[in-house]
């Protein structure tokens, strides 16, 4: 159902790989809702050529991006500020990679040269997407800028080795970006705390598929699907959460909430039986 909430927005939204992304779902929705963007990602990503079906049935330009490179970045507003005919009203950054994880290389470990590259991939760029808006003036007051963030960044998972710490990172920006932003030009700047989604980066955890059914377990509303992600982003995209910003909201089904779940529970009572 489309209540018209981002009619006449304009917005940029990365990540999309597949159809199983989160920032996939985020731009169906957004267009059901009105609004018209630009898809983005790194242009060895864009060899699948998966994207351009979004593209299609969105009727969006895409505009590769290296959301390492500032220079990239850089263009990748400018050419979205000509190509949608004017200022930018929301933006998505849904880019998360960490080398160390994809390794299996466990945190007390790890590898600084991957580290480094995990930094760079899934938190400065969102550093650097908001520092080249900032800059190029590309935002209109009230633009809303979302992250996709992860409860690893408050509590400690075996499995989410640096990305907890670059999780940290990538809410800490959020603050601090949202701070100075807010008061240059009015803009938001929200991350969102998702639940565990079975996507190409979800999948390459270790561990993965048994710490879903437990999120599952530990959520009362249960585990949330990037569809439901999609229309939070939606609601923070529009102007009826215009006051909200510098947050980290979770997501995540009333997960972050829970200490154990009865289900949980019985499954030890079980297990001692
Ligand atoms: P995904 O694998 O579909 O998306 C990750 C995207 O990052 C891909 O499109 C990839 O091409 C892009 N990317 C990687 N390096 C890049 C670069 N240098 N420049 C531009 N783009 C680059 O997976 P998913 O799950 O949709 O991930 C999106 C975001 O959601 C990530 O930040 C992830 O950490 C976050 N998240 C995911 C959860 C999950 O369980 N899947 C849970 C909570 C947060």
């Amino acid at each position: 159902m489309s209540y018209n909430l981002l009619k006449g927005k304009r917005g940029i939204i990365t990540g999309a790989l597949d159809e199983n992304s989160i920032a996939w779902k985020v731009a169906l929705r957004a267009h059901e809702e009105g609004a018209v963007f630009v898809l983005t990602n790194a242009p060895i990503a864009m060899r699948m050529g998966e994207i351009n079906k979004l593209a299609e049935k969105t009727g969006s330009k895409i505009i590769p991006a290296d959301a390492t490179n500032m220079a990239e970045i850089e263009k990748l507003f400018t050419d979205s500020v000509e190509h949608l005919g004017g200022k930018i009203d929301f933006v998505l950054h849904s880019i998360g990679m960490s080398v160390n994880m994809r390794k299996d290389v466990g945190y007390t470990e790890l590898n600084y040269d991957y580290f480094q590259k995990g930094i760079d991939i899934s938190a400065l760029s969102f550093h650097k997407m908001l520092a080249a808006a900032y800059k190029l003036d590309a935002l209109n007051e009230y633009a809303s800028v979302v992250a996709l963030s992860y409860m690893g960044a408050q509590r400690t998972y075996p499995f989410y080795t640096d990305m907890a710490d670059i999780k940290a990172m990538l809410e800490s920006i959020a603050r601090s970006f949202g701070y100075h932003y807010g008061l240059k030009k009015k803009v938001r700047v929200n991350t969102v705390s998702q639940s565990p989604t079975k996507t190409k980066a979800g999948s390459s955890i270790k561990g993965f598929s048994e710490f879903y059914d437990f999120a599952e377990m530990q959520s009362p509303l249960g585990n949330a699907s990037a569809e439901d992600c999609a229309n939070y982003c939606v609601s923070l995209f529009s102007d009826l959460t215009k006051m909200v910003t510098m947050q980290n909201l979770y997501h995540d089904g009333g997960y972050s909430s829970t200490g154990v779940s009865q289900e949980q529970l019985n499954a030890l009572i079980e297990k001692q039986k």
